[in-house]
């Protein structure tokens, strides 16, 4: 039995998370800086590191009382690293150098994508992350910050088949509230609005994916570009509103319309990454996979002959039971980060989970 404690404070939302055994999350504590970055209509991250530094003690002392247990009851601190805001994710990093030298604790840092993925698992009594059958696996991962396609294989390596060449979907959600004036984030408020509109009315365009005549590059089959589909609505929007502002049921058609577009994009993508990997799972994860629209697509579509499953939506939004959760694994195998532990904006994504099943038959057609 272990008592992990997760800390996460790569981007805006300052959390910490008691969990035992990677699966059972005793505390999940989350201050979110929304209210502060929302006059910007996006994160900016000194504000966000400053945030983090008032709040990162209260977060973990809630996320310990509230599961009951002190410090000495610990068995391992995991941290997110990368990737992320640096002067953000430095926050988090030095809070857990502390508090694990100062009590003799293992320290283990945590890659942001993966613990993501791990969101999927972590509360899951019916999916095991160590289940060889699940892999080879395509997430899907959908955030404020990336977007992309992972396959992870049996050896327990994690592969970037593909990213957006500009903007993360989070982002084509939260340009567009921006532009309309509708708030940040973009995503929520976007999704309620568009609830009460035509997805069809308008057509908006899907990137990358040979919809408009043009045949994609290879390279680019499991990339995604969004910062088109935003142009396009900034024309749309003048077309349609001239110099005033979108509202009534022309703004609903058209949030629908844009939410299907880039919900049509993400699981046309991933599923056909996942054909192309014969892949025998399929998650999404992130805080875009919060969204309905999107969750019923992925469900709908996903190939018949792959076992398909999400994140709740409470582990979707960035949060440190995932950190928590994964972070058992590592401290199960034995992984520890030495003291010099450091932050990074970007982490090339060919990175190691804790686990290797290579000795068993690959499903994986391809070699990654
Ligand atoms: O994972 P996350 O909390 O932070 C990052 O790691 O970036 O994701 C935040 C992003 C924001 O862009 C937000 O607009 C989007 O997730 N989001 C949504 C929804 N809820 C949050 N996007 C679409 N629909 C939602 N319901
Ligand atoms: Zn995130």
């Amino acid at each position: 039995m272990a008592l992990i404690l997760g800390i996460e404070s790569s981007c805006d939302e300052t959390a910490a998370s008691v969990v035992r055994d990677g699966r059972e999350v005793l505390s999940n504590t989350v201050a979110s800086q929304i209210a502060k970055h929302s006059p910007y209509g996006g994160v900016i991250p000194e504000l966000a590191a400053r945030e983090h530094l008032t709040a990162i003690e209260t977060v973990v002392d809630t996320a310990l009382r509230d599961a009951g247990v002190q410090v000495k009851d610990l068995d391992a601190v995991g941290v997110t690293h990368a990737p992320g805001l640096v002067p953000a994710l430095l926050i988090g990093i030095h809070f857990a150098k502390g508090l694990t030298e100062a009590n003799h604790l293992p320290l283990i840092g945590i890659n942001h994508f993966l613990a993501h993925i791990y969101g999927s698992f972590v509360d899951s009594s019916e999916y095991r992350f160590d289940d060889p059958s699940l892999y080879p696996m395509m997430a899907l991962v959908v955030s404020g910050g990336h977007t992309c396609i992972v396959i992870i294989t049996l050896d327990g390596k994690a592969h970037l088949a593909g990213t957006t060449l500009d903007d993360a979907a989070g982002e084509a959600f939260d340009k567009a509230a921006k532009m309309l004036n509708l708030g940040y984030p973009g995503g929520p408020v976007i999704e309620r609005l568009a609830k009460q509109g035509d997805p069809k009315r308008f057509h908006f365009p899907r990137s990358l994916t040979g919809t408009a005549g043009k045949a994609v590059a290879p390279e680019n089959r499991f990339n995604f570009s969004f910062s088109g589909l935003k142009t396009a609505l900034l024309y749309h929007t003048a077309k349609l509103a001239g110099s005033g502002e979108l509202s009534g049921q022309d703004l609903y058609d058209t949030l629908a319309s844009y939410q299907e577009a880039i919900v049509d994009v993400l699981c046309t993508k991933a599923f056909d990454a996942a054909k192309f990997y014969g892949v025998k799972s399929c998650v999404v994860c992130g805080g875009v996979a919060c969204n309905g629209a999107l969750r019923a697509r992925f469900e709908q579509t996903a190939p018949r002959n792959v076992i398909a499953f999400m994140a709740p939506k409470k582990y979707c939004t960035d949060n440190a039971a995932m950190v928590g959760g994964l972070t058992y694994h590592y401290f199960k195998k034995g992984f520890r980060s030495p003291l010099n532990l450091d932050a990074k904006a970007r982490l090339p994504l060919n990175t190691e989970l804790p686990f290797d099943f290579s000795a068993l038959q690959s499903g994986c057609r391809v070699d990654l």
